[in-house]
């Protein structure tokens, strides 16, 4: 039996008092609960203090990018042991929003300006691989645009972007590993993607981890659901046999929300 996983995506929210009440609320709300492994993930700028307050409680931390280097001259980006030092367990790699791929479209944001700093799929299986040398638990995401979903290629895209971020990573790193499937038009857009259609394609998420490693690691394997997941629609989606959490924005903001998320996670434990 799989572990439900929740995760908070914080992205660019919170100042440093601001996700400190977040989740000193939280701790209060969901302690107790053990049969779900629980993860925030502040900017970087709140880990630090973020990590101290979340001592003593049953919430894990974890940061949502690094760099696949120990130091050096990387102007402005960050490694997993100083993830690690400020007490990360966890990293999201992969974002669409770090690939440049973005559901709800900015002007000032565009794809040719976002993708000078952004992701690819090779720099995303440099860094899951470094995460796991280094000790930390990468939380790997994949999905498609809604243009490719249009196009029929939803599987051929979600396929491709996990074989390639899991070149060269072990069967048995790969217990530390989380996959996450985001579509991306379901992003912040407030459009979840209809709970059989995040499972079947959770599950082709999970058909590629049995090519990969066989039917043991796969079925050993956490694959969250991401893309406007809120208290009113988990409960669908959680029961479902592929989907074994949640990547959760917008509602890892408000302590009540995340919380309802955890326990709806916690009853189909
Ligand atoms: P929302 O829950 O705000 O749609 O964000 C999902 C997400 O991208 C989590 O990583």
């Amino acid at each position: 039996m799989r572990k439900p996983f929740m995760t908070g995506n914080w992205k660019m929210n919170k100042t440093v008092g601001e996700g400190a009440e977040l989740v000193k609320a939280l701790a209060d709300m969901v302690w107790g609960v053990e049969d779900v492994t629980i993860a925030v993930c502040p900017p970087f700028t709140a880990l630090q203090p973020i990590g101290q307050a979340l001592r003593n409680t049953n919430i894990a931390l974890g940061a949502q990018g690094m760099f696949w280097k120990t130091e050096g001259a990387y102007t402005g980006e960050v490694s997993p042991g100083m993830l690690k030092d400020v007490g990360c367990t966890y990293v999201i790699l992969g974002h669409s929003e770090r690939r440049g791929r973005f559901g709800v479209p900015d002007k000032d944001v565009t794809e040719e300006l976002i993708t000078v700093f952004g992701d690819n799929d090779a720099t995303v299986n440099k860094k899951a691989l470094f995460a796991l040398d280094q000790g930390l638990k990468p939380i790997v995401c994949c999905g498609e645009l809604l243009s490719e979903r249009q196009a029929g290629n939803t599987d051929a895209v979600v396929v491709s972007q996990i074989k390639a971020a899991l070149q060269g990573i072990t069967a048995e790193q790969m217990a530390d590993v989380t996959l996450a499937y985001e579509p991306v038009w379901a992003i912040g857009t407030g459009e979840v993607c209809e709970a059989d259609e995040a499972d079947r394609v959770c599950g082709v998420v999970r058909s590629t981890v049995v090519e990969l490693y066989g039917d043991c690691v796969a079925q050993a394997t956490i694959i969250q659901y991401g893309g406007s997941v809120k208290p009113d629609n988990i409960a669908g989606l959680i029961a479902k046999e592929n989907i074994d959490g949640g990547l959760v924005g917008g509602a890892s903001l408000k302590a009540a929300d995340f919380a309802a998320l955890v326990k709806a996670a916690s009853s189909r434990a």
